[in-house]
């Protein structure tokens, strides 16, 4: 079929309104410390000081594989009560996010390894997470998933990653990804 004039304007019209929507879903990333792949934004840890280290540390007892964390880093801590509240916020736009921490298991005698922390999406009700360590293995547990929320609104949203308590609390965040 040959179109000309008018009616090639109104064919490509009716092709630009076809395109599919669900064509524009894509992941993107946010790393520990490179932060957002695309904006560059980067988490917010609190407390900002004192609390959370990252793969650098000489004193920490653990030492997660860097080559198996999400560009080579990752930010840990561990939770004490005097802490009364520590946590990471992270700011994404889009439907779904996804949470990966690195989790431990047998690090030895007197060394934190339970993770626990409760995971909040624009001020919503708290989604709890806990690890209790596999007391049979050293292994830690890279790349695992710890939160996912896949039915948001598109636009911009606010997670909140905190752990309170009464308790010593491991918390090793590697990075995160939102659709
Ligand atoms: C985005 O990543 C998550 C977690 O890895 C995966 O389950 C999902 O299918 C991915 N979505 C797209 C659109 O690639
Ligand atoms: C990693 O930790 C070291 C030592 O605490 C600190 O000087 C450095 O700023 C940290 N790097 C990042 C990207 O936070
Ligand atoms: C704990 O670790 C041992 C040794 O690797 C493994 O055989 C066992 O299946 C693990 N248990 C659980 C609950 O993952
Ligand atoms: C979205 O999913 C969560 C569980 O992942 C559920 O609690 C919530 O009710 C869902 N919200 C909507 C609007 O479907
Ligand atoms: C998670 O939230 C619940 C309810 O607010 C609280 O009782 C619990 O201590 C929290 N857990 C952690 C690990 O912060």
């Amino acid at each position: 079929m040959k179109l000309a004039g008018p009616g090639a304007l109104v064919y490509s019209l009716i092709t630009i309104y076809l395109q599919p929507v669900a064509a524009a879903l894509v992941n993107r990333t946010i790393d520990d410390q490179f932060g957002d792949s695309v904006t560059g934004l980067l988490p917010v840890y609190s407390p900002a000081k004192g609390v959370w280290d990252n793969q650098t540390c000489m004193g920490c007892a653990i030492k997660p594989n860097v080559a198996r964390a999400f560009m080579g880093t990752y930010s840990a801590a561990t939770y004490n009560p005097g802490l009364t509240s520590m946590g990471i916020t992270m700011q994404f736009s889009g439907t779904a996010i996804y949470v990966f921490f690195i989790l431990a298991n047998n690090q030895g005698d007197g060394i934190t390894t339970v993770t626990q922390a409760n995971f909040s999406v624009d001020g919503g009700s708290p989604v709890p997470f806990l690890h209790m360590p596999n007391l049979s293995t050293t292994t830690l547990q890279y790349n695992s998933l710890v939160f996912s929320r896949t039915n948001l609104s598109n636009g911009d949203h606010r997670l909140d990653i905190t752990t309170t308590g009464s308790t010593n609390i491991y918390v090793n965040f590697d990075y995160a990804v939102y659709t």
